[in-house]
């Protein structure tokens, strides 16, 4: 059997509410669907494995609305860090689709996204997004790159902010983090650093943590998603608990059980992009 060409590893077709949507299957099996809407990653599938990532069966799927759940993208401003709307803008932009290639058992899909008179409105900079991802096996790599297309500087953060789907929310938590310095948000704003060798989701999490290791790892009874960072400095957990779960519009009111976000981010310090210069991260989830 001939392996698959790139013209065989993927098809575009209407999605959730007609938004086009890529999905990529890669020589091994592995599987991910990802809306041009935002370059948003709404599935993973490891090669053999189930579904890893949380979508909101109450996410709405329309052109000024983020997708809730999978990988949303954060740029150019993490959160309420500045002027702009929550999160940036760039999750609610349509992305362009440039190519897919095949790389040995894997497949890999990549996505751009320039300024537009729209963006300008918002913040006057001229830039070059691309969204590469890449599946392979047990794996999932995103990798957000940033080109500073116009003649002056400017500063940002950014953030994969990846919903991982958890079945027993009660009995999960995330390793690695001790020591590490850390914004509560979640109690008001303020700084702590964390001292159990274990977090786990009892109640509403919102942390923020600076310079955190380049490995987490998400620990579930039946099995441990490592999630490797590079280029991302900081990382943040959020799961909102069931008060501020019933709010939030586009969640179904027990979801909270379903998800915890581990986002890769760089926020604490944020990157200053000169003309000409790019600058990049990327998020490695392992099943
Ligand atoms: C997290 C923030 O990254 O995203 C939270 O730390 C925020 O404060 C959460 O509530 C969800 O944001 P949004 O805009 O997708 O509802």
């Amino acid at each position: 059997m001939n392996p698959p060409n790139s013209d065989s590893l993927f098809t575009i077709t209407p999605g959730a509410g007609d938004l086009p949507k890529l999905t990529l299957v890669a020589p091994d099996g592995a599987q991910a669907e990802i809306y041009l809407h935002g370059a948003h990653v709404t599935s993973w599938i490891p090669a053999g494995g189930q579904e890893r990532l949380f979508l909101s069966r109450a996410s709405r799927f329309r052109a000024d609305a983020p997708i809730r759940g999978g990988i949303p993208i954060v740029f150019p401003q993490f959160a309420m860090l500045g002027s702009l709307p929550q999160h940036g803008f760039v999750r609610v932009m349509p992305w362009e689709f440039v190519e897919v290639k095949k790389a040995g058992t894997g497949a890999s899909a990549i996505f751009r996204l320039r300024d537009t008179k729209e963006s300008r409105a918002l913040w006057a900079n001229a830039f070059l997004a691309e969204l590469t991802l890449a599946i392979d096996g047990n794996q999932l790599a995103v990798t957000l790159a940033i080109l500073n297309t116009g003649t002056e500087p400017f500063a940002f953060t950014a953030a994969f902010h990846t919903y991982l789907a958890v079945t027993d929310l009660a009995a999960t938590v995330v390793e690695t983090l001790t020591g590490v310095r850390y914004l509560d948000k979640a109690a008001g704003g303020i700084e702590n650093r964390q001292t159990s060798p274990q977090m786990g989701f009892s109640g509403e999490v919102d942390q923020v943590y600076f310079d955190a290791p380049a490995e987490l790892h998400l620990i579930e009874p039946n099995r441990t998603t490592r999630i490797r960072s590079e280029g991302f400095p900081d990382a943040v957990l959020w799961n909102p608990a069931a008060v501020k779960c019933a709010a939030v519009s586009d969640l179904v009111p027990d979801d909270y059980q379903r998800f915890v976000c581990v986002e890769a981010g760089v926020i604490g310090t944020p990157i200053n992009l000169a003309p000409g210069t790019r600058w990049q991260g990327t998020q490695t989830l392992l099943a």
